[in-house]
Protein backbone atom coordinates (compact mmCIF):
# COMPACT_ATOMS: atom_id res chain seq x y z
CA UNK A 1 0.00 0.00 0.00
CA UNK A 2 2.76 2.58 1.03
CA UNK A 3 4.85 1.82 -2.11
CA UNK A 4 1.87 2.38 -3.92
CA UNK A 5 1.22 5.59 -2.21
CA UNK A 6 4.75 6.18 -2.91
CA UNK A 7 4.11 5.83 -6.74
CA UNK A 8 1.61 7.68 -6.95
CA UNK A 9 3.55 10.73 -5.51
CA UNK A 10 6.51 10.34 -7.49
CA UNK A 11 4.99 9.45 -10.69
CA UNK A 12 1.35 9.87 -11.62
CA UNK A 13 0.92 12.95 -9.58
CA UNK A 14 3.74 15.01 -11.23
CA UNK A 15 2.12 13.49 -14.82
CA UNK A 16 -0.94 14.74 -13.63
CA UNK A 17 0.10 18.07 -12.81
CA UNK A 18 1.94 18.42 -16.22
CA UNK A 19 -1.23 17.40 -18.03
CA UNK A 20 -3.06 19.92 -16.67
CA UNK A 21 -0.98 22.55 -17.12
CA UNK A 22 -0.71 21.78 -20.58
CA UNK A 23 -4.13 22.27 -20.94
CA UNK A 24 -4.43 25.17 -19.13
CA UNK A 25 -1.75 27.04 -21.18
CA UNK A 26 -3.45 25.74 -24.23
CA UNK A 27 -6.66 27.16 -23.33
CA UNK A 28 -5.10 30.51 -22.35
CA UNK A 29 -3.70 30.57 -25.52
CA UNK A 30 -6.70 29.79 -27.26
CA UNK A 31 -8.34 32.83 -25.54
CA UNK A 32 -5.33 35.27 -26.51
CA UNK A 33 -5.65 34.34 -29.85
CA UNK A 34 -10.03 34.59 -29.82
CA UNK A 35 -9.05 37.87 -28.08
CA UNK A 36 -6.59 39.14 -30.70
CA UNK A 37 -8.65 37.92 -33.73
CA UNK A 38 -11.82 40.22 -31.93
CA UNK A 39 -9.08 43.08 -31.54
CA UNK A 40 -7.93 42.83 -34.96
CA UNK A 41 -11.05 42.48 -36.92
CA UNK A 42 -11.69 45.76 -37.51
CA UNK A 43 -15.73 46.48 -38.20
CA UNK A 44 -15.15 47.12 -41.79
CA UNK A 45 -15.71 44.81 -44.60
CA UNK A 46 -11.94 43.33 -45.93
CA UNK A 47 -12.37 41.44 -49.04
CA UNK A 48 -10.89 37.59 -48.85
CA UNK A 49 -8.09 36.57 -50.03
CA UNK A 50 -9.43 34.37 -53.08
CA UNK A 51 -8.04 31.19 -54.35
CA UNK A 52 -5.44 32.17 -57.33
CA UNK A 53 -7.68 32.36 -60.26
CA UNK A 54 -7.49 29.38 -62.54
CA UNK A 55 -6.02 30.06 -65.93
CA UNK A 56 -3.53 27.13 -67.19
CA UNK A 57 -0.43 28.35 -68.59
CA UNK A 58 -0.05 28.06 -72.55
CA UNK A 59 2.49 25.17 -72.91
CA UNK A 60 2.54 25.10 -76.85
CA UNK A 61 3.19 28.66 -76.89
CA UNK A 62 5.76 28.53 -74.18
CA UNK A 63 7.87 25.76 -76.36
CA UNK A 64 7.39 27.28 -79.61
CA UNK A 65 10.13 30.25 -78.61
CA UNK A 66 13.03 28.44 -76.69
CA UNK A 67 15.45 31.03 -77.15
CA UNK A 68 13.77 34.08 -75.79
CA UNK A 69 14.16 35.40 -72.38
CA UNK A 70 12.46 33.54 -69.61
CA UNK A 71 10.24 36.86 -68.65
CA UNK A 72 8.92 36.66 -72.75
CA UNK A 73 8.65 32.79 -72.71
CA UNK A 74 6.86 33.47 -69.24
CA UNK A 75 4.45 36.53 -70.76
CA UNK A 76 3.23 34.32 -73.83
CA UNK A 77 2.76 31.30 -71.57
CA UNK A 78 -0.02 33.29 -69.88
CA UNK A 79 -0.92 35.84 -72.17
CA UNK A 80 -4.21 34.41 -72.92
CA UNK A 81 -5.18 34.92 -68.99
CA UNK A 82 -6.97 38.33 -68.48
CA UNK A 83 -9.56 37.85 -65.83
CA UNK A 84 -8.36 37.85 -62.22
CA UNK A 85 -9.87 38.59 -58.81
CA UNK A 86 -10.08 41.59 -56.83
CA UNK A 87 -8.36 41.17 -53.44
CA UNK A 88 -8.82 44.36 -51.84
CA UNK A 89 -11.02 47.53 -53.38
CA UNK A 90 -11.47 51.07 -52.01
CA UNK A 91 -15.23 52.35 -51.87
CA UNK A 92 -17.04 53.92 -55.11
CA UNK A 93 -16.16 56.97 -56.59
CA UNK A 94 -18.60 60.32 -55.78
CA UNK A 95 -20.86 60.89 -58.72
CA UNK A 96 -19.28 64.49 -58.70
CA UNK A 97 -15.43 63.08 -58.83
CA UNK A 98 -13.80 65.70 -61.46
CA UNK A 99 -10.27 64.23 -61.61
CA UNK A 100 -8.97 60.95 -60.72
CA UNK A 101 -5.92 60.35 -59.68
CA UNK A 102 -4.94 56.17 -60.79
CA UNK A 103 -1.40 55.37 -59.27
CA UNK A 104 0.37 52.57 -60.36
CA UNK A 105 2.34 51.48 -57.16
CA UNK A 106 3.67 47.45 -55.43
CA UNK A 107 2.90 46.69 -52.44
CA UNK A 108 6.21 47.51 -51.18
CA UNK A 109 6.35 50.86 -52.21
CA UNK A 110 4.66 52.34 -48.99
CA UNK A 111 6.94 55.02 -48.41
CA UNK A 112 6.11 56.62 -51.99
CA UNK A 113 2.18 55.80 -51.09
CA UNK A 114 2.91 57.69 -48.01
CA UNK A 115 4.68 60.52 -49.87
CA UNK A 116 1.94 60.80 -52.58
CA UNK A 117 -0.73 61.20 -49.77
CA UNK A 118 1.20 63.67 -48.10
CA UNK A 119 2.06 66.19 -51.10
CA UNK A 120 0.65 66.19 -54.43
CA UNK A 121 -1.77 63.48 -53.66
CA UNK A 122 -3.23 65.19 -50.52
CA UNK A 123 -6.02 67.94 -51.85
CA UNK A 124 -9.47 66.37 -51.80
CA UNK A 125 -10.83 69.69 -53.47
CA UNK A 126 -8.58 71.67 -55.93
CA UNK A 127 -10.60 75.00 -57.24
CA UNK A 128 -14.12 73.87 -55.74
CA UNK A 129 -13.36 70.27 -57.88
CA UNK A 130 -13.33 67.10 -56.38
CA UNK A 131 -10.40 65.05 -56.51
CA UNK A 132 -10.26 61.39 -55.74
CA UNK A 133 -6.57 59.44 -55.10
CA UNK A 134 -6.30 55.86 -56.03
CA UNK A 135 -3.15 53.32 -56.03
CA UNK A 136 -3.26 50.11 -58.52
CA UNK A 137 -1.45 46.84 -57.20
CA UNK A 138 -1.12 43.88 -58.34
CA UNK A 139 0.01 40.85 -55.47
CA UNK A 140 3.86 40.01 -54.08
CA UNK A 141 5.02 37.51 -51.60
CA UNK A 142 7.84 39.87 -50.12
CA UNK A 143 7.17 40.13 -46.49
CA UNK A 144 8.52 43.15 -44.04
CA UNK A 145 9.39 42.08 -41.05
CA UNK A 146 7.91 38.63 -41.28
CA UNK A 147 4.65 40.57 -42.20
CA UNK A 148 2.57 39.58 -45.53
CA UNK A 149 1.95 42.27 -46.99
CA UNK A 150 -1.34 41.67 -48.03
CA UNK A 151 -2.58 42.26 -44.28
CA UNK A 152 -0.42 45.62 -44.04
CA UNK A 153 -2.54 46.64 -47.91
CA UNK A 154 -5.83 45.69 -45.95
CA UNK A 155 -5.16 48.03 -43.31
CA UNK A 156 -4.00 50.23 -45.25
CA UNK A 157 -7.17 50.35 -47.60
CA UNK A 158 -9.22 50.62 -44.15
CA UNK A 159 -7.25 53.31 -43.39
CA UNK A 160 -6.86 55.21 -46.08
CA UNK A 161 -9.61 53.87 -48.21
CA UNK A 162 -7.38 54.13 -51.43
CA UNK A 163 -6.11 50.76 -52.70
CA UNK A 164 -7.14 49.00 -55.68
CA UNK A 165 -5.52 45.21 -55.75
CA UNK A 166 -5.57 42.40 -58.16
CA UNK A 167 -4.48 39.22 -57.96
CA UNK A 168 -1.84 38.88 -60.14
CA UNK A 169 2.27 39.40 -59.44
CA UNK A 170 2.73 42.88 -59.79
CA UNK A 171 5.56 42.72 -61.90
CA UNK A 172 6.61 44.92 -65.08
CA UNK A 173 5.33 42.67 -67.61
CA UNK A 174 1.62 42.40 -65.59
CA UNK A 175 1.47 46.10 -65.95
CA UNK A 176 -0.66 45.69 -69.34
CA UNK A 177 -3.14 43.52 -67.09
CA UNK A 178 -3.37 46.47 -64.64
CA UNK A 179 -3.99 49.04 -67.37
CA UNK A 180 -6.90 46.09 -68.44
CA UNK A 181 -8.58 45.86 -64.68
CA UNK A 182 -8.05 49.17 -63.62
CA UNK A 183 -10.44 50.14 -66.94
CA UNK A 184 -13.26 47.54 -66.06
CA UNK A 185 -12.87 49.20 -62.18
CA UNK A 186 -13.59 52.36 -63.68
CA UNK A 187 -16.44 51.34 -65.83
CA UNK A 188 -17.95 49.46 -62.91
CA UNK A 189 -17.30 51.88 -59.70
CA UNK A 190 -15.80 55.22 -61.05
CA UNK A 191 -18.02 55.96 -64.40
CA UNK A 192 -18.43 59.64 -63.96
CA UNK A 193 -15.23 60.69 -62.91
CA UNK A 194 -15.03 63.80 -65.68
CA UNK A 195 -10.72 63.18 -66.06
CA UNK A 196 -8.76 60.46 -65.00
CA UNK A 197 -4.61 61.11 -64.84
CA UNK A 198 -2.93 57.88 -65.00
CA UNK A 199 0.56 57.51 -63.30
CA UNK A 200 3.63 55.87 -61.48
CA UNK A 201 4.02 56.19 -57.89
CA UNK A 202 7.66 58.38 -58.64
CA UNK A 203 6.29 61.05 -60.61
CA UNK A 204 5.64 64.60 -59.00
CA UNK A 205 2.49 65.78 -60.54
CA UNK A 206 1.27 69.47 -60.11
CA UNK A 207 -2.46 68.83 -59.33
CA UNK A 208 -3.32 72.59 -59.88
CA UNK A 209 -2.26 72.55 -62.95
CA UNK A 210 -3.49 69.76 -63.82
CA UNK A 211 -7.24 70.59 -62.65
CA UNK A 212 -6.57 74.38 -64.36
CA UNK A 213 -5.84 73.19 -67.48
CA UNK A 214 -8.72 70.47 -67.47
CA UNK A 215 -11.70 72.18 -66.12
CA UNK A 216 -12.36 73.93 -69.48
CA UNK A 217 -12.16 70.91 -71.23
CA UNK A 218 -15.32 68.78 -71.82
CA UNK A 219 -15.17 65.44 -70.54
CA UNK A 220 -17.13 63.68 -73.25
CA UNK A 221 -15.06 64.99 -75.98
CA UNK A 222 -12.25 62.84 -76.65
CA UNK A 223 -8.92 63.94 -74.78
CA UNK A 224 -5.57 61.99 -74.74
CA UNK A 225 -2.93 63.97 -73.42
CA UNK A 226 0.93 63.42 -72.36
CA UNK A 227 4.65 62.68 -73.30
CA UNK A 228 3.76 61.55 -76.52
CA UNK A 229 6.29 59.93 -78.36
CA UNK A 230 6.05 59.08 -81.86
CA UNK A 231 8.20 56.62 -84.41
CA UNK A 232 9.66 55.15 -81.14
CA UNK A 233 11.58 51.76 -82.55
CA UNK A 234 11.33 48.87 -80.46
CA UNK A 235 14.51 47.60 -78.71
CA UNK A 236 15.78 44.53 -79.87
CA UNK A 237 18.86 44.53 -77.71
CA UNK A 238 18.24 41.80 -75.09
CA UNK A 239 19.52 43.48 -72.57
CA UNK A 240 16.97 46.06 -71.65
CA UNK A 241 13.91 45.57 -69.88
CA UNK A 242 12.08 46.95 -72.95
CA UNK A 243 13.46 44.54 -75.14
CA UNK A 244 10.76 43.52 -77.68
CA UNK A 245 11.45 40.32 -80.60
CA UNK A 246 10.57 40.42 -83.76
CA UNK A 247 8.31 37.71 -82.78
CA UNK A 248 6.29 39.83 -80.62
CA UNK A 249 6.32 43.40 -82.69
CA UNK A 250 7.68 42.78 -86.36
CA UNK A 251 6.80 46.43 -87.53
CA UNK A 252 10.21 48.76 -87.28
CA UNK A 253 7.98 51.55 -85.34
CA UNK A 254 5.46 51.23 -82.63
CA UNK A 255 2.03 53.53 -82.74
CA UNK A 256 2.46 57.30 -81.16
CA UNK A 257 1.94 57.13 -77.68
CA UNK A 258 2.61 58.69 -74.50
CA UNK A 259 5.12 57.77 -71.30
CA UNK A 260 3.25 55.76 -69.02
CA UNK A 261 4.48 58.10 -66.15
CA UNK A 262 1.72 60.03 -66.32
CA UNK A 263 -1.21 61.26 -68.65
CA UNK A 264 -4.83 62.49 -68.30
CA UNK A 265 -7.80 61.28 -70.17
CA UNK A 266 -11.37 62.20 -70.67
CA UNK A 267 -14.22 60.47 -69.42
CA UNK A 268 -15.12 59.81 -72.99
CA UNK A 269 -11.58 58.56 -74.00
CA UNK A 270 -11.73 56.02 -70.73
CA UNK A 271 -15.05 54.65 -71.94
CA UNK A 272 -13.60 54.07 -75.26
CA UNK A 273 -10.06 52.60 -74.46
CA UNK A 274 -11.52 50.45 -72.37
CA UNK A 275 -13.77 48.46 -75.21
CA UNK A 276 -10.88 48.87 -77.42
CA UNK A 277 -8.31 47.20 -74.63
CA UNK A 278 -11.01 44.27 -74.14
CA UNK A 279 -10.44 43.79 -77.85
CA UNK A 280 -6.83 43.73 -77.90
CA UNK A 281 -3.90 40.98 -77.28
CA UNK A 282 -2.02 41.81 -74.24
CA UNK A 283 1.75 43.56 -74.91
CA UNK A 284 4.27 43.36 -71.97
CA UNK A 285 5.01 47.22 -72.13
CA UNK A 286 1.99 49.08 -70.95
CA UNK A 287 2.01 52.42 -72.58
CA UNK A 288 3.06 51.38 -75.75
CA UNK A 289 0.04 48.54 -75.77
CA UNK A 290 -2.63 51.81 -74.66
CA UNK A 291 -1.03 53.44 -77.98
CA UNK A 292 -1.55 50.03 -79.52
CA UNK A 293 -5.45 50.61 -78.50
CA UNK A 294 -5.38 54.23 -79.44
CA UNK A 295 -4.44 53.49 -82.92
CA UNK A 296 -6.92 51.40 -83.14
CA UNK A 297 -9.67 54.12 -81.78
CA UNK A 298 -7.95 55.86 -85.13
CA UNK A 299 -6.66 58.19 -82.06
CA UNK A 300 -3.57 60.31 -82.17
CA UNK A 301 -2.53 61.38 -78.62
CA UNK A 302 -1.85 65.06 -78.36
CA UNK A 303 1.58 66.25 -77.21
CA UNK A 304 2.04 68.50 -74.06
CA UNK A 305 5.29 70.07 -73.08
CA UNK A 306 4.24 70.06 -69.11
CA UNK A 307 4.60 66.16 -68.76
CA UNK A 308 7.79 65.50 -68.38
CA UNK A 309 7.63 61.65 -68.52
CA UNK A 310 10.87 60.75 -70.32
CA UNK A 311 12.81 62.74 -67.37
CA UNK A 312 14.34 66.45 -67.64
CA UNK A 313 18.02 67.44 -68.03
CA UNK A 314 19.99 66.40 -64.56
CA UNK A 315 21.42 68.36 -63.07
CA UNK A 316 18.10 70.60 -62.73
CA UNK A 317 17.86 72.63 -59.38
CA UNK A 318 15.05 70.93 -57.58
CA UNK A 319 15.17 74.03 -55.49
CA UNK A 320 14.29 76.70 -58.02
CA UNK A 321 10.53 77.06 -57.46
CA UNK A 322 10.51 77.87 -61.10
CA UNK A 323 10.65 74.72 -62.05
CA UNK A 324 7.02 73.69 -60.79
CA UNK A 325 5.05 76.55 -62.03
CA UNK A 326 4.41 75.42 -65.62
CA UNK A 327 4.57 71.81 -65.11
CA UNK A 328 1.98 69.21 -64.74
CA UNK A 329 4.10 65.86 -64.14
CA UNK A 330 8.04 65.47 -63.94
CA UNK A 331 9.24 61.56 -63.62
CA UNK A 332 11.68 59.96 -61.53
CA UNK A 333 11.10 61.46 -58.00
CA UNK A 334 12.24 59.80 -54.78
CA UNK A 335 10.01 60.86 -51.36
CA UNK A 336 12.30 63.58 -50.45
CA UNK A 337 11.97 65.54 -53.65
CA UNK A 338 7.97 64.87 -53.49
CA UNK A 339 8.29 66.90 -50.28
CA UNK A 340 10.73 69.82 -51.39
CA UNK A 341 8.42 70.08 -54.64
CA UNK A 342 5.35 70.38 -52.69
CA UNK A 343 6.63 72.92 -50.27
CA UNK A 344 8.33 74.67 -53.18
CA UNK A 345 4.82 74.57 -54.71
CA UNK A 346 2.91 75.47 -51.56
CA UNK A 347 4.93 78.33 -50.80
CA UNK A 348 3.11 81.86 -52.70
CA UNK A 349 6.05 83.57 -51.70
CA UNK A 350 8.13 82.53 -54.19
CA UNK A 351 7.60 84.00 -57.49
CA UNK A 352 8.89 83.30 -60.52
CA UNK A 353 9.84 86.51 -63.19
CA UNK A 354 10.05 84.20 -66.28
CA UNK A 355 8.42 81.70 -67.76
CA UNK A 356 10.07 78.14 -67.45
CA UNK A 357 8.39 75.88 -70.15
CA UNK A 358 11.80 76.80 -72.55
CA UNK A 359 14.57 76.22 -70.45
CA UNK A 360 13.79 72.63 -69.96
C1 LIG B 1 -20.47 47.36 -36.88
O1 LIG B 1 -21.17 47.13 -38.07
C2 LIG B 1 -22.53 46.83 -37.91
C3 LIG B 1 -23.12 46.45 -39.26
O2 LIG B 1 -22.56 47.22 -40.28
C4 LIG B 1 -23.25 48.01 -37.25
O3 LIG B 1 -24.62 47.70 -37.08
C5 LIG B 1 -22.61 48.28 -35.91
O4 LIG B 1 -23.21 49.44 -35.33
C6 LIG B 1 -21.10 48.53 -36.08
N1 LIG B 1 -20.48 48.64 -34.79
C7 LIG B 1 -19.64 49.62 -34.48
C8 LIG B 1 -19.06 49.58 -33.13
O5 LIG B 1 -19.34 50.50 -35.28
C1 LIG C 1 -12.99 36.60 -68.88
O1 LIG C 1 -14.28 37.09 -68.51
C2 LIG C 1 -15.08 37.45 -69.60
C3 LIG C 1 -16.37 38.03 -69.11
O2 LIG C 1 -16.30 38.40 -67.78
C4 LIG C 1 -15.33 36.25 -70.47
O3 LIG C 1 -16.09 36.62 -71.59
C5 LIG C 1 -14.01 35.67 -70.93
O4 LIG C 1 -14.23 34.49 -71.64
C6 LIG C 1 -13.12 35.38 -69.74
N1 LIG C 1 -11.81 34.98 -70.25
C7 LIG C 1 -11.13 33.98 -69.72
C8 LIG C 1 -9.83 33.66 -70.35
O5 LIG C 1 -11.51 33.38 -68.73
C1 LIG D 1 1.48 37.72 -64.42
O1 LIG D 1 0.71 37.29 -63.31
C2 LIG D 1 0.26 35.96 -63.45
C3 LIG D 1 -0.66 35.68 -62.28
O2 LIG D 1 -0.07 35.94 -61.06
C4 LIG D 1 1.43 35.02 -63.47
O3 LIG D 1 0.98 33.69 -63.63
C5 LIG D 1 2.33 35.40 -64.63
O4 LIG D 1 3.50 34.62 -64.59
C6 LIG D 1 2.71 36.85 -64.59
N1 LIG D 1 3.36 37.21 -65.83
C7 LIG D 1 4.65 37.49 -65.92
C8 LIG D 1 5.18 37.84 -67.27
O5 LIG D 1 5.40 37.48 -64.95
Amino acid sequence: MQTRMRRFSVYILPALLLACLVYLRRDAKLVASLANRELRRPNVSVPKLVKSSKCLPDMMVANSFPSLPEVHRVFLTYKHCRNFSTLLKPSRCAAETFLLLAIKSTPVNIDRRAAIRGTWGKEAIIGGKLVRLLFLLGRSEIKVQAHSLHQLLAYENLEFDDILQWDFVDNFFNLTLKELHFLRWVAEDCPHACFVLKGDDDVFVNTYNIVEFLEHLDPDKYLFAGDVISKARPIRNTNTKYFIPESMYPASFYPHYAGGGGYVMSRLMVQQLQVAVEDTELFPIDDVFVGMCLAKMGIIPMHHPGFKTFGIQRPFNPFDPCLYKELMIIHKQNPTELWVMWTLLKDDNLRCATSVTQKL
